[in-house]
C-alpha cells in the first residue's frame, strides 16, 4: 500500500530520496520543474534541447545528483504538449511516474506537477486522479492466492508518495483530493479484482461473502438473500435465468447510512452474472471466458459503496446485487418460455443471452419500496454498446435527463466517461411479443437501446438511469482485465450528491 500526503516548499529543497517533476512535449517545462532547472543551473532544459525527453507521457528519464538539488534523483515525466495537458494525460503520467519508481527502486518521493494547469481540472480533482492513477498502478492480480481458493485486492509492498504544492493555503485541498483519490482507487482495485477472479471462484455465493466482508469492515449492513428467499420476493425472471445452474442465486443487499433515516436513499443496481455462456441459446467459443466478467456491474456497485463508506459521505445508498450463473442445462430456461416477473408483466424470452435484463428487471421491481431518489444500474449489457461507442465510454439511458446530465457530468469530472443514447418511444415497439406482454429481445439493431427500453419498463416509479458497460468493464489483448470503470463516474456523483445536502 501505498502512503501519501501533501508538503510544501521549494522544489530545489524538498527534503527527498526523489522528486519527480514533468515536461511538456515541446521542450517546455511545467512551472514546478522550472525551479529546479534553475537551481542547477539549467541543466535539465539542456537534456531537453538534446532530445533526451520528446514530453510523451509513457516516457520518463533519470537525472542524479543534480548541483544544488537536495533530492538525489530527479525523475522528469512526460505531460504531453502544454495546451492539450488534460486529465486523461495527468492519470497517465502519474502511472509512468509510479512505473519509474519502481524500476529504480525508490520507495519515497515528491511529485510536484499536481500544481500544473489541467483543462477542466480543480485542485482537488488533479490530486484524487494523481493518486487514484498510483493507487491502481500498484494493483496486480496474485495468481498464487488462488491455490488456496482465497483472494484479496492488497497491492505491491508499501511506498510513500508526497504531493508537493509551494502554496501553503492549497494544502487543505490538495489533501481532500488525496483523500478522494485512496478511496476511489481502492474502490477500483477491488472492483478490478473480482472482475478478473474466475467463475469458479467467483461464484454467486463468493459475491456474497465478498459483500459481508466489505461490511464488516465499514459502515455498510449487507443482508443476503437465498434462492428460497428470492422465490418467496417472486422474482421469477430473475429465478428463471438462475434455473440452468447448480449454484444458488443470490441477492445482496448492501445499505449504507449516511445520513438521517428520512433521506431518500440512492439504489445502485448491478448485473452479477458470474459467468454468461448465454445459457441454451448458446454463445459461440471464441473469447467465452471472457464472460466471467459479465459481474462487472456488480463488482462496480462493490467498489463504489466501498469508496463512499470509506469518504463517509452524508447520504444514504442502496446496493443490490442479482448475482446467478447463466448455463444450460435441463432445467434451464428456452427460447419461447414464458416467464411473470416480480412485476407481475409476463416476459417471451426469446433469447436465453439476453439474461441480464431479466435479472435486472426483478431488481427494479425490488428497488421500488425505498422511495428511491434515483435509481442507477451498472451492467455489461450487450455486446450492441460496444459496436456503438467501442471502449472509451459507457453507454448511458436515462427516463430523467437531469439524473443523466448529472451523470454524464460526472463521467466528464472523474475521466470516467458514459455517452448518452435516445430511449424514443419508436423503439420500445421492437419488443412487442403474440404470446407475453414484451419479448426479452428487440431484434437486430439498436441492440443497446432495445435492452435499456426493456429495462425502462420496470422504472416507472422513480428516476433511473442505465450504464451499459459492456465495452468500459475490462480491456482485451495483453492488458486484459478488468478496468474497475464507472466506479469514478458513480463515486463522483454521490460525492457531489453529499456536498449538495
Ligand atoms: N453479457 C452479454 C453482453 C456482452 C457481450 C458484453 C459481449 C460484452 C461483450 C449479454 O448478456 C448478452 O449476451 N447480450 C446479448 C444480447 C442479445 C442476445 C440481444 C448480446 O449482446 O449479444
Ligand atoms: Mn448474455
Ligand atoms: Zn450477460
Amino acid at each position: 500500500m501505498t502512503e501519501f500526503s501533501v508538503c510544501t516548499g521549494r522544489a530545489p529543497a524538498l527534503d527527498f530520496p526523489c522528486i519527480i517533476g514533468g515536461v511538456y512535449a515541446d521542450a517546455q517545462l511545467p512551472r514546478s520543474t522550472v525551479a529546479l532547472d534553475k537551481a542547477c543551473g539549467g541543466s535539465i532544459s539542456k537534456r531537453l534541447k538534446a532530445k533526451d525527453h520528446d514530453g510523451n507521457h509513457r516516457n520518463s528519464l533519470v537525472l542524479f545528483d543534480l548541483p544544488n538539488v537536495k533530492a538525489e534523483r530527479v525523475i522528469l515525466v512526460g505531460l504531453g504538449k502544454k495546451e492539450g495537458l488534460d486529465c486523461n494525460t495527468l492519470r497517465k503520467a502519474a502511472d509512468t511516474a509510479w512505473r519509474a519508481m519502481k524500476n529504480l527502486d525508490v520507495d519515497n518521493a515528491a511529485v510536484l506537477f499536481v500544481d500544473e494547469e489541467v483543462k477542466d481540472a480543480t485542485l482537488e480533482i488533479k490530486a484524487r486522479l494523481i493518486v487514484e492513477s498510483i493507487v491502481e498502478a500498484g494493483y496486480r492480480f496474485r495468481k498464487s492466492k488462488l491455490k488456496s481458493g482465497r483472494s484479496s485486492s492488497r497491492t505491491e509492498p508499501r511506498a510513500k508518495i508526497a504531493l508537493a504544492v509551494t502554496d501553503r493555503r492549497k494544502v487543505k485541498r490538495v489533501e481532500q483530493g488525496v483523500r478522494q483519490g485512496q478511496a476511489i482507487g481502492e474502490g477500483r482495485n477491488l472492483t478490478r479484482e473480482l472482475g478478473n477472479l474466475p467463475a469458479n471462484v467467483c461464484t454467486p455465493s463468493y459475491l456474497s461473502s465478498r459483500a459481508k466482508r466489505i461490511a464488516r469492515h465499514s459502515n455498510i449492513k449487507t443482508t443476503v438473500f437465498d434462492e428460497s428467499q428470492i422465490k418467496e420476493l417472486g422474482m421469477r425472471t430473475f429465478l428463471a435465468v438462475s434455473a440452468g445452474s447448480r449454484k444458488s442465486a443470490q441477492l445482496i443487499q448492501m445499505e449504507y447510512a449516511g445520513a438521517s433515516g428520512k433521506t431518500r436513499p440512492v439504489v445502485l443496481i448491478g448485473k452479477g452474472i458470474t459467468f454468461d455462456s448465454g445459457g441454451i441459446s448458446l454463445k459461440p467459443a471464441d473469447h467465452m471466458d471472457e464472460m466471467k466478467f459479465d459481474m462487472c456491474g456488480a463488482a462496480s456497485v462493490f467498489g463504489t459503496m466501498y469508496a463512499a463508506a470509506k469518504l463517509a459521505l452524508n447520504i444514504n445508498i442502496i446496493g443490490l446485487v442479482p448475482a446467478c450463473e447463466n448455463l444450460p442445462d435441463s432445467r434451464a430456461i428456452k427460447p419461447g418460455d414464458v416467464i411473470e416477473s416480480m412485476s407481475g408483466r409476463t416476459v417471451e424470452i426469446l433469447d436465453t443471452d439476453a439474461e441480464g435484463r431479466l435479472i435486472l428487471c426483478d431488481a427494479l421491481t425490488y428497488a421500488s419500496q425505498f422511495k428511491p431518489e434515483a435509481v442507477i444500474d451498472i451492467a455489461t449489457l450487450t455486446g450492441a454498446c460496444v459496436a456503438a461507442l467501442g471502449h472509451h465510454a459507457s453507454g448511458l439511458f436515462a427516463n430523467a435527463q437531469a439524473l443523466a446530465d448529472d451523470l454524464l457530468a460526472a463521467g466528464e469530472r472523474a475521466s470516467d466517461r458514459a455517452w448518452q443514447l435516445p430511449l424514443w418511444d419508436e423503439y420500445q415497439r421492437h419488443l412487442d411479443s403474440n404470446f407475453a406482454d414484451m419479448a426479452n429481445v428487440g431484434g437486430s439493431s439498436a441492440g443497446a437501446i432495445t435492452a435499456a427500453c426493456f429495462l425502462s419498463r420496470f422504472t416507472k416509479d422513480y428516476p433511473w438511469a442505465h450504464l451499459d458497460i459492456a465495452g468500459t468493464a475490462w480491456r482485451r489483448g495483453s492488458k486484459k482485465g478488468a478496468t474497475g470503470r464507472s466506479v469514478g463516474l458513480l463515486t463522483e456523483y454521490l460525492m457531489n450528491k453529499a456536498e449538495l445536502s
